[in-house]
């Protein structure tokens, strides 16, 4: 699309670094990855709840939440699935600019998706963490009981049984909840990432 009669201020606004500074924090999008099911969700409820703790805000942006708000136009199509993490890697970008921590929970379930997530938002300002948890351990959990309607036929496309979910080659980081509890799981991440947010 032509993009001519558009004219952008973003250079004339107060800059990042400053916001950062005012904030005390830097942002940073966390990506975190994997089968519905996994624990993406959970842990990133208390991973925002931890950095709340040591001073730092965060937004979170979970499927659920996107898909019935600003994306209730998408479906589960990968070219649907494509354009709802496109929006979601723009939004990233705007957070980021403010200084925020944003926390992301989808599936993202191709490697070509991830990667396009990670040009939007910029590699620097970009951590991965996959959610490896077994499809069975997933199944067993169905806390929204879609593995089942999966299984019947009912919902179609649905990730890890009619659409797929393309495992990461070299993921940054990795994430067991079928092995580490929550409270281990959002600590890691913590670990991680701390010296990125971190304005000493
Ligand atoms: S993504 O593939 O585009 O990254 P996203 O993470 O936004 O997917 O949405 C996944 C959530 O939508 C799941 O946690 C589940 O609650 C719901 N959902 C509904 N239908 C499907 C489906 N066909 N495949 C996967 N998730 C689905």
């Amino acid at each position: 699309m032509e993009r001519k009669n558009i004219f952008p201020v973003f250079d004339r606004l107060t800059s990042r670094e400053d916001k950062e500074a005012l904030l005390k924090q830097r942002g940073l999008a966390i990506w975190m990855y994997g089968l519905s099911g996994s624990g993406k969700t959970t842990v990133a409820i208390e991973l925002e709840h931890k950095l709340f703790q040591k001073g730092f805000i965060c937004q979170l942006l979970d499927a659920d939440n996107v898909r019935t708000t600003i994306n209730n136009d998408l479906g589960f199509s990968l070219h649907d699935r494509e354009e709802n993490i496109r929006r979601v890697a723009e939004l990233n970008k705007l957070f980021i600019q403010n200084g925020v921590i944003v926390i992301n929970c989808f599936i993202s379930p191709t490697n070509s998706i991830r990667k396009m997530a990670a040009e939007i938002i910029g590699k620097k300002d970009f951590v991965e963490v996959f959610f490896n948890t077994p499809i069975e351990i997933c199944n067993q959990r169905d806390p929204k009981g879609l593995y089942k309607k999966a299984m019947t036929g009912d919902i179609e496309e649905f990730t890890g049984v009619s659409s797929p979910f393309e495992m990461p080659d070299n993921p940054e980081m990795e994430i067991r909840t079928d092995i580490s509890t929550v409270d281990e799981c959002a600590q890691k991440i913590i670990d991680h990432i701390l010296p990125k947010i971190e304005i000493k």
